[in-house]
């Protein structure tokens, strides 16, 4: 990985004490694509001005385990840079990516910086609160995907929520989470999710402390578990 600092500003912002704008930008390359991903440093994006290990770690799975997004229905929830959902639009998928409003312009810049005009209309950016906004997508989704998105235990019941929302039966969710000690995130993973879903570790980073759950709907009805399931 590469990193590159940008300071953007024009005259005309200095005349009108507009703030300079700094920009990190980082290279990396999965499943034989080359990114670039330009982080906003001082636009108080907080956590989303990152691209964390876990978000690495998920789009590492998917290269090793050659996941397929053809023609399948994506969606990313709290995706920050955009990374993991801009690896699902070049693996084939229909991705809506999502985060809080305030950090639709940082994944918008990323997307056109790394996603092709050919394929830009197979990936929409969308805000997308959990446990407020789940309500405004369907509930049909091939894939629900997240990285280091369990970390406040305050947002878990939340976060439930619009998962069981947008899952379709058969569908998979993909979870990559950094364990940290007090927010949480075992029981979350290992007693709450269990009571909604069925629940496997498909990746295990000891040495970062990082897991990537599988998860799909439990079946509610003697026809829900004939359904294909995805990989
Ligand atoms: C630690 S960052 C992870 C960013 C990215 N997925 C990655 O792995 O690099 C957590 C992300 O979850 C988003 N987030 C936190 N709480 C949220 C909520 N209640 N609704 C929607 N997104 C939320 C944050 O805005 C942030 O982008």
């Amino acid at each position: 990985m590469t990193t590159i600092r940008h300071l953007e500003h024009s005259s005309d912002d200095a005349r009108l004490g507009v703030s300079t704008t700094i920009t990190f930008e980082n290279k990396y390359e999965f499943c034989g694509y080359s990114f670039k991903i330009v982080r906003f440093i001082n636009a108080n994006l907080g956590y989303s001005a990152y691209v964390w290990e876990a978000g690495l770690a998920l789009c590492r799975y998917f290269e090793r385990e050659n996941i397929s997004f053809n023609g399948k229905k994506v969606i990313e929830l709290g995706s920050g840079t955009g990374i993991v959902g801009i690896l699902a639009t070049l693996l084939g998928g229909d991705v809506t990516i999502t985060d809080k409003p305030n950090i639709m312009t940082q994944i918008e810049n990323n997307v056109c910086i790394n996603i092709p005009t050919a394929c830009r209309q197979r990936i929409k950016v969308r805000p997308l609160k959990w446990g407020e906004d789940h309500t405004n997508f369907l509930t049909d989704y091939d894939f629900v995907l997240g990285s280091d998105i369990v970390y406040s235990s305050v947002t878990y019941p939340a976060l439930v929520e619009t998962l069981r929302h947008l899952v379709k039966q058969g569908g998979a969710i993909y979870l990559s989470t950094e364990i940290r000690e007090k927010n949480g995130s075992t029981s979350f993973h290992e007693e709450l999710l269990p009571q909604h879903f069925n629940c496997q570790v498909v990746d295990n980073l000891e040495d970062k402390d990082i897991i990537v759950y599988k998860m799909t709907k439990i079946a509610t009805s003697p026809g829900d578990g004939l359904l294909t399931e995805n990989k």
